[in-house]
């Protein structure tokens, strides 16, 4: 029977190998480099962890099903699930179509794959969909990459439309699914041909870890993942794997309450005099409000805010008690930063405009705390 996601998420250790003798609802935390070969038998062998873990194969197994996936590498950060993305799918002189919008991380390693490997990296607006036919027609592009919801931006990409093109021009299609996380979203469903995510954030969600995930749609794209991250030592410690399941049961309710306090949230500062404008895909105002809620379950407690003034966004930021500024997002605890100047510090000014975030752009993450507490701490900042 095929299970929806939150009660696979709440039986995680069932997907763990060997679950079926001991039916532990924790699984052990193989702390191990190596595994000896004359003691094995079975279908399955491992033999050092950098290939194959049983702690580590529990949460890939359990990816696997949730996105709708044939196989997983989980890693040991999100952006080396970037990296073994591109180690995977491109190589020297290839050609990658990529939303203008993403993470800062993933920018600079484009930019590193164009040094280095002459890689030929189009950027357009994935909203602008001749122009990515064009780019398309125009070039032997063997891979599609957006986010979405994109980070900084928060625009909401059609991801069926954006794979149906990709498929195509007979290239490869990869979401970034960091934001909407798989029970708001799978992209595989839609048409991808990989979904990638750092588990930093909502997934592993109390901001105790640094880790990602890459699910291939295929066997043989699994397979080549799994090559590639052997090679390239991406694969994920036991004890963060560990980490990790301890979130994980609660991501379902965790996403409601995020979404939930950002909207009262967003929707107060959208009425303040010294805001100029509010992005939050939640909010009717939000051009892509309405393919936001028939893509996404649950949309992300991240929003970006534009203050009418740069020394507005910094006092603001400089005078919050609760709010840390901090990069990353999907913690418990509230979170603002100025993107041109942390996570998106990668991107010129220029580059920035282009996606529409200025020195005034402040990205806000909200927690899990009451939100009166919020506001009096955003009342109190800006007084
Ligand atoms: C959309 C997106 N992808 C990937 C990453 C990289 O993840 P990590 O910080 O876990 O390496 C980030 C980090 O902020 C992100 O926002």
């Amino acid at each position: 029977m095929k299970k929806h996601v939150e009660t696979n998420l709440s039986h995680i250790a069932k997907f763990a190998p060997f679950a079926e003798q001991t039916g532990a609802s924790h699984f052990p935390i193989y702390n191990t480099g190596t595994f000896d070969l004359k003691k094995q038998d079975g279908d399955k062998i491992y033999d050092y962890t950098r290939s194959d873990n049983p702690t580590r194969e529990m949460l890939e197994n359990l990816f696997t099903e949730v996105e709708g996936g044939a196989g997983c590498v989980c890693t040991h950060t999100g952006i080396a699930s970037v990296a073994l993305l591109f180690e995977t799918t491109l190589k020297a002189n290839s050609h990658i179509l990529v939303e203008a919008d993403c993470y800062g991380g993933t920018f600079r390693l484009l930019k590193i794959f164009e040094e280095k490997y002459n890689v030929t990296v189009h950027f357009a607006n994935f909203l602008e969909f001749d122009k990515m036919e064009e780019i398309l027609k125009n070039n032997p592009i063997d891979l599609v990459l957006c986010e979405s919801p994109t980070n900084p931006g928060l625009k909401i990409i059609d991801l069926k439309q954006v794979a149906a093109l990709a498929k195509q021009n007979n290239a490869l299609f990869a979401v970034d699914n960091s934001l909407a996380t798989f029970i708001s979203q799978q992209p595989l469903n839609l048409g991808a041909d990989f979904s990638l995510f750092s588990t930093t954030k909502y997934i592993s969600g109390h901001g105790a870890v640094v880790a990602g995930a890459i699910v291939a749609k295929t066997e043989e794209l699994a397979k080549e993942i799994h090559y590639y991250a052997n090679a390239g030592g991406r694969s994920q410690n036991p004890m963060d794997v560990y980490l990790i399941t301890l979130g994980i049961p609660t991501l379902k309710v965790r996403m409601a309450e995020h979404e939930k306090n950002s909207i009262i949230i967003a929707q107060y500062l959208e009425k303040q005099d010294y805001i100029a404008k509010v992005t939050h895909p939640s909010l009717e105002s939000h051009p892509q409000h309405t393919l936001a809620k028939e893509q996404m379950t649950y949309i992300p407690g991240l929003f970006c805010v534009d203050f009418k003034t740069v020394e507005l966004a910094e006092q603001f930021i400089e005078n919050t008690k609760i709010f840390g500024e901090k990069c990353s997002f999907g913690s418990p605890d509230s979170r603002v930063e100025i993107p041109a100047k942390i996570s998106h510090a990668t991107f010129s000014k220029e580059e920035l405009a282009a996606i529409g975030i200025s020195d005034s752009t402040v990205r806000f993450s909200i927690g899990l705390e009451n939100v009166e507490d919020l506001i009096k701490d955003i009342e109190q900042a800006v007084e």
